[in-house]
């Protein structure tokens, strides 16, 4: 093997979302913002269904996980890519960026089973209601949440176990505002065909599984949604799922987009508007999807703004 031009990589060259100074403080301003609205949506969610214990039910303790998965999984990119942008360096250290990848990933993927199983748990509720608290009984729902959390780490370690094979040359720069696992594959110069195979079988997997599940719940909730003779009985079952709905659509839309393809058949710019989107836009939009069109959310949060005097401005 030609040794010649291969020199141990220490750190990479995060390049951002732009080169442009006057565009960074703007992307700044903006990935502040959503930042912080996902950290402090998201965060309300778990408090207020962790202190009303009307909310302790599977369905609300699937949502305070989706709720906690999207605060990490923006936590892993924002905070450091904010950093590099204020202090006006790029670099990121080896091992800070296979951390990052892992975490990364580990979000992503748990949050992609954390859909499906909320679609399961809907398609319990809405198709064998009277059977709902014998199906889903605590010891089952604290697998269904278990089970996410355990696959996730394994599908991450995977990848980062192969990643971490890989050789770097010269080349350390990295055209990304984090270390995702797309572009360090393009960036190696070790052959990386095992893991662009690894990453789409995973990923492959990791996508239809929850995407199936959701699929065939939905097929029996239009079904019987559509059985319900009064219009506000159908109303109100449609409400309880279209809200997840929507966040299935967005979240796949982008995923598939992104992920299903090998990372040399696409430009370098979808692979970036795609993790915007999955690490920080859906994220942020979950809270609110989730929370404002829901009664029993907006009065649990309405509570816990009231009780614990949180603003008291608003209160
Ligand atoms: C996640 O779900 C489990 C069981 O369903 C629950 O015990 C736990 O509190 C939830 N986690 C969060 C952060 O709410």
């Amino acid at each position: 093997m030609n040794q010649g031009n291969q020199t141990t990589i220490y750190e990479f060259i995060l390049l951002g979302l732009s080169n442009q100074v006057e565009k960074e403080k703007l992307i700044f301003v903006l990935f502040l913002s959503m930042y912080l609205v996902t950290v402090v949506g998201n965060g309300l969610i778990i408090l207020a269904i962790g202190l009303d214990i009307h909310l302790h039910t599977p369905m609300y303790l699937f949502l305070a996980n989706l709720s906690f998965a999207d605060i990490s999984s923006s936590s892993t990119s924002v905070p450091k890519m904010l950093m590099n942008i204020q202090t006006k360096s790029q670099s990121i250290s080896y091992e800070e960026c296979i951390t990052q990848m892992y975490f990364s990933i580990v979000f992503v993927v748990v949050d992609n089973f954390l859909l499906g199983v909320m679609a399961y748990d809907r398609f319990v509720a809405i198709c064998h209601p009277l059977n709902y608290t014998i199906i889903m009984h605590s010891r089952f729902c604290v697998l269904l949440t278990v089970c996410p959390w355990f696959l996730s780490n394994i599908v991450a370690l995977t990848h980062t176990l192969l990643a971490s094979q890989l050789v770097f040359c010269n080349q350390n720069t990295i055209p990304h505002f984090f270390c995702d696992l797309a572009p360090l594959l393009k960036l190696s110069c070790s052959d990386a065909m095992i893991n662009e195979l690894v990453k789409f079988i995973v990923g492959l997997s990791v996508i239809t599984f929850p995407f199936a599940l959701i699929l065939f719940s939905y097929v029996c909730i239009i079904r019987d949604v559509l059985r319900i003779s009064s219009r506000e009985g159908k109303w109100k079952a449609f409400s309880t799922c279209g809200s997840h709905l929507t966040v299935v659509i967005l979240f796949y839309g982008t995923i598939v987009g992104v992920y299903f393809f090998p990372s040399s058949t696409h430009p370098e710019d979808t692979d970036k508007i795609g993790a915007v989107l999955f690490t920080v836009v859906t994220p942020m939009m979950n809270p609110f999807i989730y929370s404002l069109r829901n009664k029993d959310m907006k009065g649990a949060l309405r509570k816990l703004i009231n009780e614990k005097h949180f603003f008291p401005l608003v209160s």
